[in-house]
């Protein structure tokens, strides 16, 4: 029933944040497809090695996100054939602040990384995508919110103001064609994960709390999101589709 080459050959998407972790293994899965992928991140290096690796279906544009214009400039680039087909705003930063101890310059970074750039990239994409033949937007969130999980204040305050956005997003854009959904994955065992947060007791806890008993990797995340990107998904939109092994039912 899901024929995802048929959705995504020959398409255009965007992925920002698409050198590392999620947005990586999506980005490479969507080229894989044969859709051209453009992609952000600010590390450059990062950006050639994943060009080199998929080659020219895969579009890399240095820019950092917490820049309007550059957030925008990147849309420009990846709308220059004139459509985008598919958005996934995906890039985020998760530091872990205690309350007590933050700033409001961890405040203003939060939101202008984590969540301005769910605006700037997805106005700025509008006129592409209503030219575009996808019409579909997934906009990456947690369920760390759901449940509130610290020391995340600032983290949680700047995703899930991202659900917000998409179920009024969705609505707005509906009557254009172009479906806008989240998606929240549970803690993925990520490179940069594994290496900086995850430890063995963490682990064990995880399994205890998830219905499904094995640790989830970007793979288990991807084919999620190509779903809501994808021609099956045609009638859902304003949605919130959780990924996380079964630890949150809502
Ligand atoms: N991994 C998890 O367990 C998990 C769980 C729940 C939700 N999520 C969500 O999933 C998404 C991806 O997470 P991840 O773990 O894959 O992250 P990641 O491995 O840290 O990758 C983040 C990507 O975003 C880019 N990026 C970050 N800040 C940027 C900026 N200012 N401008 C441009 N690009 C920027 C990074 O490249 P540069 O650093 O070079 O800019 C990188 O390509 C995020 O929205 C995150 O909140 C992840």
């Amino acid at each position: 029933m899901v024929d995802f080459q048929a959705d995504f050959a020959g398409k255009v998407a965007v992925v920002t944040g698409g050198t590392d972790g999620l947005g990586k293994h999506l980005t490479q899965t969507l080229i894989g497809l044969g859709a051209t992928v453009y992609f952000c991140a600010r590390r450059v290096e990062l950006g050639q090695a994943l060009v080199a690796e998929c080659g020219p279906q895969a579009r890399f544009v240095a820019c950092d996100l917490a820049d309007p214009r550059q957030a925008r400039d990147f849309i420009t680039q990846a709308g220059q054939g004139g459509a985008i087909d598919y958005l996934v705003n995906n890039a985020a930063i998760d530091p872990r602040i205690e309350f007590a101890q933050a700033t409001d310059a961890d405040f203003d970074r939060l939101m202008a990384i984590n969540l301005r750039p769910f605006f700037s990239a997805t106005h700025a994409a509008l006129p592409y995508l209503k030219a575009g033949r996808g019409k579909a937007i997934v906009n990456i969130c947690t369920t760390n919110y759901m449940l509130g999980l610290s020391p995340f204040t600032l983290y949680n305050a700047s995703k899930s103001a991202v659900v917000g956005f998409t179920r009024s997003l969705a609505r707005e854009l509906g009557p254009l064609g172009i479906r806008a959904n989240v998606l929240s994955p549970g803690w993925i065992m990520t490179d940069k994960q594994l290496r900086a947060h995850v430890t063995e007791e963490d682990k064990k806890q995880l399994l205890e709390a998830q219905a499904l008993k094995f640790l989830l990797k970007e793979a288990d995340v991807t084919p999620a999101t190509l779903f809501l990107l994808s021609s099956a998904a045609r009638g859902i939109t304003g949605q919130n589709l959780v990924v996380d092994g079964g630890k949150v039912m809502y």
